[in-house]
């Protein structure tokens, strides 16, 4: 059934493809099909909800309905290092920007099937107040559409919480976030994060044939 959808997604994608060489612009297309093959070895850990990481324990991110351009982006501070995280470096390591661009185009394809998460709800309440500066990259709830923000809205908490303490500490660095994470305090990234995550949004860990 799911994988009947995401063929028929697949095919909605490469007619709009299509039509866009027959338009003025013609831009290289991502190929989500090729993008699927290079994604079997991802979907081992970014597959299955609620993964986690081994060691600090956090849940393993959604990239399933991601904006393409971010993931390519987060690929990129994998592969160059910027960010920290030793597996995902590795992961990132030997693909090409094309392999980066039609992976991102597989996963952000993907319906989401995110649920907003449990989560303390006077903490969620202090974090929706934090969060008004962040709305202008995020949208309100972390479900924007500007392509080159991650979608926050329905990611796990734990994940959230874990890539900003990672932004204040330097095991991220991006320009933009550091400056927005550094002067936190863990108890308003808990707030945000629980705030965020209890968002309805456009995010999903696809159900993969591995798991099947
Ligand atoms: C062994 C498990 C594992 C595998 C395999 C794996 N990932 Fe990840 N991935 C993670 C974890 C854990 C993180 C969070 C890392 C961090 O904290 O920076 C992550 C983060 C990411 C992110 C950033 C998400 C965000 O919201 O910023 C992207 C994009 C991503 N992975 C794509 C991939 C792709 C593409 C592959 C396959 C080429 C892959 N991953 C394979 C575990 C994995
Ligand atoms: C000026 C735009 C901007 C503002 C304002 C902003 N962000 Fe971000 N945010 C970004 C960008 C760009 C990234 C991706 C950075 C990267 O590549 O690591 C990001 C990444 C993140 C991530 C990591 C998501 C993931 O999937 O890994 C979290 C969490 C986050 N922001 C939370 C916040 C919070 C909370 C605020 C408000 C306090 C905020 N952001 C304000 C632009 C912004």
């Amino acid at each position: 059934m799911l994988k009947s959808i995401r063929n028929t997604v697949i095919t909605g994608a490469a007619l709009l493809a299509g039509f866009s060489l027959t338009g003025v612009q013609v831009a290289v297309a991502a190929d989500a099909t090729n993008g699927e093959q290079l994604s079997q070895t991802c979907l081992g850990c970014h597959g299955a909800p609620g993964l986690r990481n081994p060691g600090p324990v956090y849940e393993i991110p959604m990239i399933g309905g991601q904006h393409a351009e971010y993931i390519v982006s987060a690929l990129k501070a994998y592969k160059d290092k910027t960010r920290s995280h030793k597996t995902m470096q590795a992961q990132a390591s030997n693909l090409s920007d094309s392999d980066m661009a039609d992976i991102g185009a597989f996963f952000a394809q993907m319906k989401g099937n995110s649920r907003p998460s449990l989560v303390n709800k006077a903490e969620a309440k202090a974090g929706e107040k934090l969060s008004a500066s962040c709305a202008a990259c995020h949208g309100k709830t972390g479900d924007g559409e500007q392509s080159s923000f991650p979608k926050l809205a329905g990611q796990y908490e734990s994940y959230l919480v874990q890539a900003l303490k990672d932004y204040r500490s330097g095991e991220r660095n991006n320009l933009i976030m550091s400056g927005q994470a550094t002067n936190l305090t863990i108890g308003q990234i808990e707030a945000m994060s629980a705030y965020f995550a209890s968002q309805e949004g456009g995010l999903s860990a696809p159900e993969s044939k591995i798991f099947k």
